[in-house]
């Protein structure tokens, strides 16, 4: 038998002046492999023609549906109701800037993170568009691809201790972006130029390396693995200046 399920949205535009944060009771039939992506436009479609949420791809790639469900940041493409009780809540990624209802701009904060922390690979000089790529060793070459399967959904942020204490703190997604490129061999920049990027309590020594983000990214990205070992690197790099006088 269906259960009737009672989902409390997060409803508030903050554009609008008369709009008042609070959280608003919609219930509707569960069917069988809904997802909370059907279970949304189901109460758009019937209920609340006015309904703020994001989905692009709806199949866990675009990370624009990330929001907080039953209290854990997810993603609602991802999310069968059934694994869900009957009464469950859904709020708005906090840290980010809120559009409205389950709506935010994780778009712009990312930006400034990959600006930040100069998410591209760097070269020494001038490419040169007539030779031909460079040969990586496929593992080699794995291990990178593995890191950029980051869809940069904010749900790590969210479930940061650091990142809500401490506003300028760049999170697994910054961290595993550097881990990325220190990888990447086309990339030429040493431990000592990424050590000027992360070297500090906004970077890899704020992390309290408690894995939050490890237990709750959609993409089961190696988070704990890649944390450890650019710890590791930062600190090694820490020592050789510090042995140098
Ligand atoms: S590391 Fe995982 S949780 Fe964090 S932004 Fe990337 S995909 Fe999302
Ligand atoms: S391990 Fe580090 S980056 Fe991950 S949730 Fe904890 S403090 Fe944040
Ligand atoms: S809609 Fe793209 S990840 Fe959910």
């Amino acid at each position: 038998m269906s259960r009737r399920l009672k989902i409390s949205i997060f409803r508030h535009n903050p554009r609008d002046p008369q709009s008042v944060p609070r959280t608003v009771d919609y219930e509707l039939d569960e069917q069988p492999g809904m997802t909370l992506f059907i279970a949304l436009n189901a109460i758009r479609d019937t209920q609340a023609p006015d309904l703020n949420f994001d989905f692009v791809c709806r199949a866990g790639v675009c990370g624009a549906c990330a929001m907080v469900i039953d209290g854990r940041p997810g993603l609602a493409c991802r999310t069968l109701t059934s694994t869900l009780p009957a009464a469950f809540s859904l709020y708005p990624l906090p840290v980010f800037r809120l559009v409205a209802d389950l709506s935010v701009d994780t778009g712009s904060w990312m930006r400034e993170l990959a600006e930040r922390l100069q998410t591209w690979v760097h070269l020494d000089a001038e490419p040169d568009l007539d030779r031909l790529e460079a040969r990586m060793e496929p593992t080699l070459a794995e291990e990178v691809y593995e890191l950029d399967r980051c869809i940069e959904c904010g749900c790590c942020i969210v479930a940061c201790a650091t990142a809500q204490m401490r506003e300028g703190f760049v999170g697994a997604v910054g961290l595993n972006k550097i881990a990325r490129f220190r990888l990447d061999p086309a990339d030429t920049r040493d431990d000592a130029d990424f050590y000027e990027l992360v070297g500090n309590d906004e970077g890899i020594f704020g992390c309290m390396s408690l894995l939050a983000c490890n237990d709750l990214c959609p993409k089961e990205l190696p988070l704990q693995t890649q944390l450890a070992w650019l710890r590791r690197k930062m600190a090694g790099q820490g020592v050789r200046w510090l042995r140098r006088g």
